[in-house]
């Protein structure tokens, strides 16, 4: 298992991927703007022109790209995964996609000779350039076992929640959480600026009283400033997940008012022109009303 090939260079895939090369495998990468390869073939890897070309001689597939429609042009599209991958090769899929199209993408990767993983992660950025990520796994025991050494290169924690379609199952329930943490944190900011406190302040305490949480006190001092420029978690991906999570939870029959609530908040902040901006940008929605 000493060939890695690497799909999608973002904010997540390009830390990802560095680690996997810094761990001795043979990486080939491809980003669908290439550009973004470049650091990654100065650190050793081969740029590809396609995904299935990415893909040629690879022993474990890895994508992180965007959404349902990104994964799906990734996988299956004209020089897709699926145009170039030997049967037998591990596919992992680690973008967070609705729990629908992920249990298809695994359906569709088996049938191709596959063997296939959902790979959601937490983490973010900071977590992928260090090496600190958490998998949220769906799949095969055996499979995760073989795919266990490529994940031990960027994840300190791997967590099996079950068959292929589980570990989006837990992730797209952990992202809306998320998404009502952070909504809260802005309307909580929002009072706290009307009742004249000091926000560095608040933000300072919220990040180590009883509603701390990572993200709490990662989100909180970006609202004490109103500052949303510099990316850690774009709000259209924060607002793409809470659409999931809903719309998952409605297909298994659950009444989720809160996560409808939160998930319209963040679709009314991409609707604004913020979606580029870090999620905390949903602070600019809440206080304009
Ligand atoms: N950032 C986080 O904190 C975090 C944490 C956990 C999970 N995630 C999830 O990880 C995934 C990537 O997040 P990110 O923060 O790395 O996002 P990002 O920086 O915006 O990168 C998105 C990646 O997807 C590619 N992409 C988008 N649409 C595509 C398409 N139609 N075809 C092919 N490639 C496409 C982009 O290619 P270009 O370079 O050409 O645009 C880029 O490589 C998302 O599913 C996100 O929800 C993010």
């Amino acid at each position: 298992m000493r060939k890695v090939a690497f799909l999608g260079l973002g904010l997540m895939g390009r830390g990802m991927a560095l680690n996997v090369l810094k761990a001795g495998y043979d990486l080939s990468v491809w980003n669908r703007s290439p550009g973004k390869a470049a650091p990654l073939v100065d650190a050793g890897a081969k740029a590809a022109d396609s995904p299935a070309e990415a893909v040629r001689d690879a022993d474990v597939i890895v994508t992180i790209v965007g959404d349902d429609d990104a994964s799906e042009a990734v996988w299956l599209g004209d020089d897709g995964v699926l145009q170039g991958a030997k049967p037998g090769a591990i596919a992992i899929e680690s973008t967070t996609v609705s729990h629908g199209w992920m249990v298809k993408l695994g359906d569709a990767c088996t049938e191709a000779g596959l063997r296939f993983l959902d790979c959601p992660v937490t983490g973010g950025p900071p977590g992928a350039q260090s090496g600190q990520l958490t998998m949220l796994v769906g799949g095969e025991a055996d499979v995760l076992d073989g795919a266990r050494p490529v994940l031990e290169s960027y994840a300190k924690r791997i967590y099996h929640f079950g068959p292929v379609g589980a570990g989006t199952a837990y992730k797209l329930i952990v992202n809306t959480i998320g998404a009502v943490q952070a909504a809260a944190v802005a309307e909580g900011m929002m009072v706290a600026k009307a009742a004249g406190l000091p926000l560095d302040l608040v933000a300072e305490a919220l990040g180590s009283g009883s509603v701390a949480s990572p993200m709490t006190a990662y989100i909180a001092p970006r609202m004490a400033k109103n500052e949303h420029e510099e990316v850690r978690f774009a709000a259209k991906w924060r607002s793409k997940d809470a659409g999931y999570g809903v719309a998952m939870a409605h297909e298994l029959d659950c009444a989720v008012p809160a996560f409808e609530y939160v998930a319209d908040l963040f679709a009314r902040t991409v609707d604004a022109g913020l979606g580029a901006r870090n999620e905390s940008a949903i602070q600019r929605l809440i206080e304009n009303g």
